[in-house]
């Protein structure tokens, strides 16, 4: 308890923002309330995504209704994996990720056998809003599974590794790469049991890591160390992140990506609230960033001027990277 108290205390004095402060200064001042259902439900994320030009996990079929469930036998026809998940749920819960089919059942990715009949219970409990947010009705959806990169192999157990960036009016401010572990069966959300892993803003080296709120340098299951490990793509993830401004109009997101062996780098969501644990791992508070951010804001309307994609990542790049450039 005394560790994990000093360590919040030390990110305090390194500007580390509460939920308090997010909700007030930051998802109520630049997230306009009329733009949530564009990222609260994960349908429509991936529409405007698909118009923008930008590469998501591609979408197998929708479900909306009791009587549609019918409709899974077509939709997952000739397909051997696939992930159903709740339109607008969060945190990972509802999700099923199958990667394999057996003697006419299923197998998920963390080897757990389930029946047809199973698979569309889970459906009408998705549709009954059992996973959506406010216990609204909801609706299921069908699409690709994501096979992670070669590179995550070492450090992360069954599942999808995915990664996450914070992005202030188009502007990425911090980075974390989220591992499942046997404990988060296979997701990637934290309160499953997934490890936070920093990411350095300027170059994609990963930190050190945080589970279950304590630091740690070597992934549980694998034991393979999760700090040092460059990451792919890294400026392409930079832009995608920040190219999600225009694309949800939202000022604060959390922009998840994944990096598909095949497909290359996918936008997975985006969260209108994103958690704060992400200091932890990057051991560093968010506000100093948000305020240079906004001090740049500031700056470039005197000037009448908005920065492009490109020219936001080098702002953030250049001014929030963790690690000095090597001497010598
Ligand atoms: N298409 C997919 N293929 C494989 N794994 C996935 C897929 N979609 C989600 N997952 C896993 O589930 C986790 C949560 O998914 P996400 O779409 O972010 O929903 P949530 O809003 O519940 O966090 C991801 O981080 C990933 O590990
Ligand atoms: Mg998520």
């Amino acid at each position: 308890m005394f560790g994990l108290w000093k360590t919040w205390k030390a990110l305090e004095a390194r500007g580390i923002m509460g939920i308090n402060r997010r909700n007030a200064d930051y998802v109520l001042k630049y997230n306009k309330r009329s733009l949530y259902p564009i990222v609260d439900d994960k349908i429509i994320t991936k529409e405007r995504a698909i118009k923008a030009g930008i590469h998501v996990p591609e979408l197998y079929g929708v479900i909306s209704t009791e009587k549609e469930i019918d409709k899974l036998d077509e939709i997952i026809a000739g397909r051997s994996d696939f992930v159903i998940k709740p339109a607008q749920g969060a945190g990972g819960d509802g999700i099923i990720v199958i990667a394999d089919r057996f003697e006419g059942r299923y197998r998920t990715v963390s080897g757990k056998i389930i029946s047809h009949e199973e698979i569309e219970h889970h459906i009408s409990s998705i549709l009954t809003g059992l996973y959506s947010l406010g216990g609204h009705r909801d609706r299921a959806l069908i699409e690709y599974r994501v096979t992670p990169d070669q590179i995550f192999k070492s450090i992360s157990y069954e599942g999808v590794p995915d990664i996450r960036i914070i992005v202030l009016m188009g502007y990425p401010v911090m980075a974390m790469l989220r591992l499942p572990t046997r404990q988060s069966g296979g997701k990637a959300n934290l309160h499953q049991g997934a490890i936070g892993v920093g990411v350095d803003l300027a170059t994609g080296l990963t930190l050190r890591g945080t589970w279950l709120n304590n630091i740690i340098t070597k992934h549980p299951d694998t034991t393979n160390a999760v700090d040092g490990v460059q990451l792919p793509y890294w400026d392409g993830f930079m832009k995608l992140a920040a190219g999600c401004y225009e694309l949800c109009g939202l000022g604060y997101i959390g922009v998840d990506m994944v990096l598909d062996q095949e497909k290359g780098p996918l936008i997975l969501e985006l969260n209108a609230r994103p958690g704060l644990n992400i200091q932890i791992a990057n051991d560093c508070g968010l506000t100093l960033r948000t305020h240079a951010v906004e001090a740049r804001l500031e700056e470039l309307k005197a000037r009448g001027i908005e920065e492009s994609v490109e020219d936001r990542v080098k702002f953030a790049q250049e001014l929030f990277g963790h690690i000095p450039p090597v001497e010598g």
